[in-house]
């Protein structure tokens, strides 16, 4: 019985973008929009909540940043300690401060997350400490209520659901979700699920590991996901597919995202609107479907990444009217 005010997120109509990619209807889910910026808190309020009940006295993951936000967050709302293992340079500086203001213990290692989760699931198996990374199935039970709330307002599925891959916990979340709302007869169909990782960091689209993930989209830089399977799986009972965005790709998405949609999300949130972008660049009918692409974490996460990718100036002028109106006036060259 614990919560921040987690789920119940925006699904947003699109009001440009949609026009670009050529599909009839497309619609964002502001995962951004919940209590510490991202998606993980559906899962994590659940995880935690069960660590209490079965009488734990602390919980630990691994995580690119926002997990470990989330984790804290929940721990300290619930007076439990937390500890997270993130990997060295790889997380941004909006999730790291985040995590230390909850007060969590995070131990930064060499490595990078596919190390650090390794390292995690062996201290969880020696010490009464619960994992709450995704392969906690709590954690997956809270992702799925998304799935719900995008059936309940749209009234039915949608045709495609979009949605970056890393660990691969969300599409997993998302396709157990919709298939728990088909078998109670809420929705008539379900999506086909359309994964998308980052080019330097797609072992699922490669079909291998790949041992030095990288990405400008550092929430998703997984070289071997947790829920590599079920992710699959989730692809292939669909009839969906998983594809590789490119970084440039990425911050094209990321850009449009903010300047056509009024949407500030993070990298990795970017990768589903890429990637669905990219299918139209392929030359993908869109023109029927009823699209969602669901927008995993806040542009507010990595904001060093916004200063440095940001187009618009910053104009230094006096405070002496004149000069703030020459400004005003001024084309912006
Ligand atoms: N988008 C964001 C913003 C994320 O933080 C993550 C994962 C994903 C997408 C991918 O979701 O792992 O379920 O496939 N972040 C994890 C973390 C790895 O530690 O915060 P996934």
């Amino acid at each position: 019985m614990i919560t921040l005010g987690e789920g119940e997120t925006p699904l947003v109509r699109s009001s440009q973008l949609w026009r670009d990619v050529g599909c009839e209807e497309l619609y964002f889910k502001l995962e951004g929009c919940n209590p510490t910026g991202s998606f993980k808190d559906r899962g994590m309020v659940v995880a935690v909540a069960k660590a209490i009940e079965e009488g734990s006295q602390s919980i630990i993951c691994a995580s690119t940043g926002n997990t470990s936000a989330a984790a804290a967050a929940y721990a300290a709302h619930s007076a439990m300690p937390s500890t997270v293992l993130v990997p060295k340079n790889a997380v941004s500086t909006g999730k790291l401060a985040q995590t230390r203001a909850y007060g969590a213990k995070v131990l930064m290692i060499e490595g990078n997350f596919d190390n650090a989760l390794a390292v995690v699931r062996a201290l969880a198996s020696r010490h009464p400490i619960t994992l709450v990374n995704s392969i906690n199935p709590y954690r997956l039970e809270g992702q799925k209520t998304a799935a719900f709330e995008v059936v309940d307002e749209l009234g039915g599925s949608p045709d495609l659901l979009c949605i970056p891959v890393g660990n691969a916990g969300n599409i997993t979340a998302y396709w157990k979700g919709f298939g728990e709302y088909y078998s109670l007869g809420k929705s008539k169909t379900v999506p086909r699920m359309m994964g998308f990782q980052a080019h330097g960091a797609a072992p699922i689209v490669l079909g291998h590991p790949i041992e030095k993930p990288t990405t400008v989209a550092s929430a998703i830089s997984i070289g071997n996901p947790a829920s590599w399977e079920s992710a699959t799986k989730a692809r292939d009972e669909s009839g969906g597919g998983i594809y590789a965005v490119d970084d440039d790709e990425i911050l094209n998405a990321y850009h449009s995202m903010a300047t056509l949609e009024g949407i500030f999300c993070e990298p990795a949130s970017a990768a589903s609107v890429a990637g669905l972008m990219k299918l139209s660049r392929m030359g993908w009918d869109l023109s029927e479907l009823r699209v969602v692409c669901v927008i995993t974490g806040s542009g507010l996460k990595d904001p060093e990444l916004a200063a440095r990718e940001a187009k618009s100036e910053i104009i230094e002028v006096s405070s002496r009217l004149e000069d703030v109106e020459a400004a005003l006036l001024n084309p912006i060259t």
